[in-house]
């Protein structure tokens, strides 16, 4: 299993802002959804795009590139052209920063 790794500041990722990270040579997304802080797989299951040039609202997050949805808090598609799920990762907050452990594959 593995561990959770230092993603963020917590001031870094204020409330309706997300961010790309790179954790064992993967690219997360980090979001604050209203102060909930999640972890999810950054490109899209659709294409190669990075979610995080997209357009954060709440919890759910729009493609840059053809405009799928997907619910970040259990990486739901809700639109197409996505129909796979985003794969999420664990988060904890502790001391000021953001901590992610991969889900396996
Ligand atoms: S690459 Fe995200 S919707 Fe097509």
């Amino acid at each position: 299993m593995s561990m959770f790794e230092h993603a963020a500041a917590v001031t870094d990722l204020p409330a309706g802002t997300m961010h790309r990270v790179r954790i064992h040579g993967h690219d997360v997304l980090i979001a604050n959804a209203g102060g909930a802080v999640l972890a999810t797989d950054d490109t899209c299951t659709h294409e190669d795009a990075s979610l995080s040039c997209g357009v954060l609202t709440g919890a759910i997050v729009r493609c840059p590139l053809h405009g799928a949805t997907f619910d970040l808090r259990d990486g739901a598609p809700l639109d197409e052209p996505a129909e796979e799920p985003l794969r999420c990762h664990e988060v904890k907050v502790e001391d000021g920063a953001i901590f992610v452990r991969l889900r396996e594959e």
